[in-house]
């Protein structure tokens, strides 16, 4: 029996998702709730071994299906350790990407076909399914001009470093996902500065979701 509250954030490079996951927690804390803050890839220690793997481009010369493997191999560690147990006990899980990103960079982008994605979703993530989806978006040169930003003097990760086609396409993916999938997802336009995104996303969260004082 999943008691809490499973809140994804999603969305393409630079869009600020990380601010906002931590944000969304410290305003839901405030509200007096428990919340386990997490990521993916990675959010276990199992998975953060994965993460390394793929973020590397280790995994990528075995192209975007073995990359979706490995993704779900990390997924089903991380919801078996960490979310299925918090969802258990009551309390709200806020994760930055999950099941969505898969379906955007190895689905849309990759062209792993959606069978092989339906099968891996059932095994990895099995009933631990988001009750409230965030899409942030960006148009792509804005999330990559803060995404340069961020990583000045490190090595662009093996996706922060495809072109603008690239993440053209990655939005277009992420915005169709939340436009065929209504009650589930929430797009917020993430261009704005980080307190106005984060005040938009914790009204969407109490419409939806009716998260007030109190229980969950
Ligand atoms: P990360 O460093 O966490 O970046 P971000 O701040 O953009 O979230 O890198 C995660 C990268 O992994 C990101 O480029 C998207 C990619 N990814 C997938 O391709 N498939 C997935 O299922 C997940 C969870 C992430």
């Amino acid at each position: 029996m999943m008691r809490g509250l499973f809140i994804t954030l999603e969305g393409g490079e630079g869009t600020g998702k990380s601010t906002q996951v931590r944000r969304l927690a410290a305003h839901l804390r405030a509200l007096g709730h428990t919340v386990v803050e997490t990521r993916e890839p990675g959010g276990s220690p199992g998975a953060e071994a994965v993460r390394h793997v793929l973020l590397s481009g280790a995994a990528e010369p075995f192209g975007p299906q073995a990359e979706a493997l490995l993704f779900a191999a990390a997924r089903a560690d991380h919801v078996d350790a960490v979310i299925r147990p918090a969802l258990e006990a009551g309390h709200i899980v806020v994760c930055d990407r999950f099941l969505d990103s898969t379906r955007v960079y190895q689905g849309a982008v990759g062209r792993v076909p959606s069978a092989l994605l339906d099968a891996l979703e059932a095994t990895a993530a099995a009933d631990a399914r988001p009750d409230l989806t965030l899409v942030l978006d960006v148009p792509p040169e804005i999330g990559l001009a803060r995404a340069a930003e961020r990583g000045k003097g490190a090595l662009a990760d093996r996706f922060e470093k495809e072109g603008a086609t690239y993440h053209g396409a990655v939005r277009a993916a992420f915005l169709a996902r939340a436009g065929a999938e209504p009650a589930r997802c929430a797009v917020v336009d993430a261009v704005p500065p980080a307190d106005e995104v984060a005040q938009h996303i914790a009204r969407i969260v109490a419409e939806r979701l009716g998260i007030a004082a109190g229980a969950p």
